[in-house]
């Protein structure tokens, strides 16, 4: 495990922590602002989403319970509650003031039954509860002992429940990791904020010229907040970790990995020109485990600043391919935090009518983007309207695209597991019988 070393530990990591966020509730995010349009949090944090990855099976989020471990100034928590209808959320953090921030931001959009604490993860199991989902963004990295806090998590996981958590990566963010050793140096970590950050600013500015300054990641106009300089070159307890870590720390825990939240963005097809690779390269990459195929692509190509996960009990599920009969017998949805999401059923109404090409960010495709060409639009705009049978699209996908009936049912299966392995759609393979069917526009 690459690390950040500690300077001398006049306090606790925990409590620097405390303080700086004490004064810097994470991030500075107006209480106003509306996580809705936050598809990229939204799919994160989504109950339904990480469960559909983990079992193939649709989990509705009403009635769950869900922990938000280390809060900050809640605009995690927001977007956990927007994702997440009519599930119970309980919430914690080291920093009361961090907590306060997420109880006006929870109470001004509406979400006043959220349950606060001003508590360390690691006592979380004094509450007494067992959670369905449990997220904690931006967390894990800065503990003492990032395994002691995934296993004080997996005590309160449910047998089902699904850990969501993030480090930061070693190679992406080394600049960063080089540059905070750099200011342990110079005494920095040991000043109070305003003055550490103007500092910082100094030297950025005193530096002999802008290739250097951008070869640090310097940008004036992001780090005008201090909030920024804190969350990065001044960052308390911050460490970098690679997949092998991350898997020997799930091991330590007694965990199992999921997947990568992003999984789609690590294919190592992505790093060869149109995704052809020797075949030599090809074979040899097909014998490694999906988290070696993630660690040969974060060798070659770093560019993730977050290693974002989901952990479970390990073993607890077991996925097996749909067959083809299950998609022909079966009913395709929208992922959920799509169905009520105004713009995004704007946009693809109108690529829909107007028969267009429709592209959006979404994390679950590759480069963190999901284009759908006009003809395939031409069959997929029907899920607006609900769930919908595979056979009728296939009939759609026939009649708009004029094709024979094989060749639209070759079309429609391949494009939608596409989708599906996106985590876009998802398909319910046993409709209850009588349950309503809808028409097609
Ligand atoms: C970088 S902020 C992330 C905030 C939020 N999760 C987000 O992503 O927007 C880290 C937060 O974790 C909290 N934290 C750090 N260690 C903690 C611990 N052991 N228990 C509870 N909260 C902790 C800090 O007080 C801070 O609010």
């Amino acid at each position: 495990m690459a690390s950040s070393s500690f300077g001398s530990a006049v306090r606790s990591t925990a409590e620097s922590l405390r303080q700086l966020y004490e004064e810097l509730p994470y991030p500075n995010v107006a209480i106003e602002a509306s996580g809705r349009n936050a598809i990229d949090g939204l799919y994160r944090l989504s109950l339904t989403t990480a469960q559909y990855a983990r079992t193939r099976a649709i989990v509705p989020s009403e009635g769950a319970l869900i922990l938000n471990a280390g809060c900050g100034s809640g605009w995690e928590t927001l977007i956990l509650a927007e994702a997440n209808p009519g599930a119970r959320l309980v919430v914690c953090d080291l920093s009361a003031e961090s907590v306060r921030v997420t109880e006006r931001r929870l109470r001004y959009h509406g979400f006043g039954e959220v349950e606060l604490y001003v508590l360390d993860l690691l006592d979380i199991e004094q509450l007494g509860l067992e959670f369905d989902f449990i997220s904690l963004n931006d967390v894990l990295y800065l503990l003492d002992d990032p395994v002691a806090g995934l296993k004080a998590l997996k005590r309160v996981l449910k047998p089902d429940g699904i850990l969501r958590a993030n480090l930061h990566h070693a190679y992406q963010r080394e600049v960063i990791f080089r540059l905070q050793e750099a200011f342990r140096l110079l005494g920095l970590f040991d000043l109070p904020t305003p003055e550490a950050c103007q500092r910082v600013r100094e030297f950025m500015a005193s530096l002999a010229s802008d290739e250097m300054r951008a070869a640090l990641r310097w940008n004036p106009e992001i780090y005008k907040d201090d909030t920024n300089i804190r969350a990065n070159y001044l960052l308390p307890g911050d460490k970098g970790f690679l997949i092998p870590d991350l898997m020997r720390m799930l091991e330590e825990a007694e965990l199992g990995l999921v997947c990568l939240v992003d999984y789609a963005d690590w294919d190592p097809a992505l790093l060869f020109k149109e995704r052809a690779m020797p075949p030599w390269l090809q074979a040899e990459l097909d014998k490694l485990s999906p988290a070696d195929q993630n660690h040969f692509y974060e060798l070659i190509y770093p560019n993730h600043r977050l290693i974002d996960f989901w952990a479970e009990h390990p073993g607890s599920s077991l996925v097996l391919p749909w067959s083809d009969a299950d998609w022909l017998g079966g009913r395709v949805q929208l992922n959920p935090i799509l169905t009520d999401n105004v713009e995004f059923r704007q946009n693809f109404a109108k690529a829909y009518e107007k028969k267009l090409e429709f592209a959006m960010n979404w994390p679950g495709a590759s480069y963190g983007r999901l284009t759908i060409p006009a003809p395939q639009m031409a069959w997929l705009g029907s899920l607006l309207q609900g769930p919908t049978p595979v056979k009728a699209m296939i009939e759609q996908a026939a009649q708009v695209n004029t094709l024979e009936p094989e060749a639209a049912q070759e079309e429609v299966l391949t494009y939608l597991a596409g989708l599906e392995s996106f985590l876009f759609v998802m398909l319910d393979p046993a409709p209850v019988p009588g349950e309503g069917v809808f028409p097609i526009a």
